[in-house]
């Protein structure tokens, strides 16, 4: 069965106020089921937003994009277990911490129960341009550095990648339909671009096969939150 658009929507929180999650998270109550928690906010609560989101019976998709050795990597997997996040991405590094974290998550569901968290990898930073690569001495443009990270991510056991819409394509061709793509980078027709320069509506981004969009500011900028949300999720319904 498809699922509801507003199960596809994740929000991010990005911000240091605490008072500014708990005004968000209950004026989109009912409509937003899933919130992605970063550096910031993880830091200034100490950790605690994961408390309060898990409290609100939210899921959580922790965006703290883990990089260090397998050992390292496994052992913070298994804390992101016993946090019960809904999902978590790391680095495509090398395969040893992948498939050490792939085991990790999976022992530790089992010790604890419950549902398994989606594991969801980093594969280029979409801040580095050719150049960036060119000069860490990557020969492959960053097109074919996704594709390749992405194919691994998926041989080893990762659920899917974190992607610009625009790739969401390419990477289903190359790893398949069930891999899942975890798209930020959405600017609705009627919201302020931002930063972000290569954006795609929440309508074109579902089309293109993104399977979950990540959205900050267009909502959490906006005047009326809720609104902005009910519109979103109108036009990813007109799909
Ligand atoms: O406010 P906005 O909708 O641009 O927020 C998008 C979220 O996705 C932010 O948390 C941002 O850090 C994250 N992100 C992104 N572009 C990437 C990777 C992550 O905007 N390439």
């Amino acid at each position: 069965m498809e699922e509801k658009p507003g199960k596809k929507l994740i929000v991010a929180l990005d911000t240091s106020e605490e008072l500014r999650v708990r005004e968000l998270v209950a004026r989109l109550d009912g409509q937003v089921d899933f919130f992605k928690v970063g550096l910031e906010q993880y830091l200034a609560s100490r950790g605690k937003v994961l408390d309060f989101l898990s409290s609100r019976g939210k899921g959580i998709f922790l965006d703290l994009k883990f990089h260090d050795i397998p050992n390292t990597m496994a052992a913070a997997a298994r804390q992101a277990v016993a946090a019960g996040v809904w999902m978590f991405n790391l680095h495509i590094t090398g395969r040893e911490a992948l498939q050490w974290v792939v085991e990790a998550v999976v022992d530790e569901t089992a010790k604890r129960g419950g549902e398994q968290p989606l594991l969801i990898g980093v594969t280029v930073l979409t801040s580095l341009a050719e150049q960036d690569l060119s000069e860490l001495g990557i020969e492959l443009t960053a097109e074919e550095l996704v594709v390749k990270r992405a194919l691994l991510a998926r041989e080893v056991g990762l659920n899917g990648v974190v992607a610009s819409a625009r790739e969401a394509r390419k990477i289903k061709e190359a790893c398949g339909r069930d891999f899942l793509t975890v798209c930020p980078g959405i600017r609705p027709d009627w919201s302020v671009k931002g930063d972000q320069k290569r954006v795609l509506s929440p309508a074109a981004a579902l089309k293109n096969g993104a399977d979950y969009l990540v959205i900050g500011r267009a909502i959490t900028r906006a005047e009326q939150p809720e609104q902005a949300v009910e519109m979103i999720i109108k036009e990813m319904e007109g799909i």
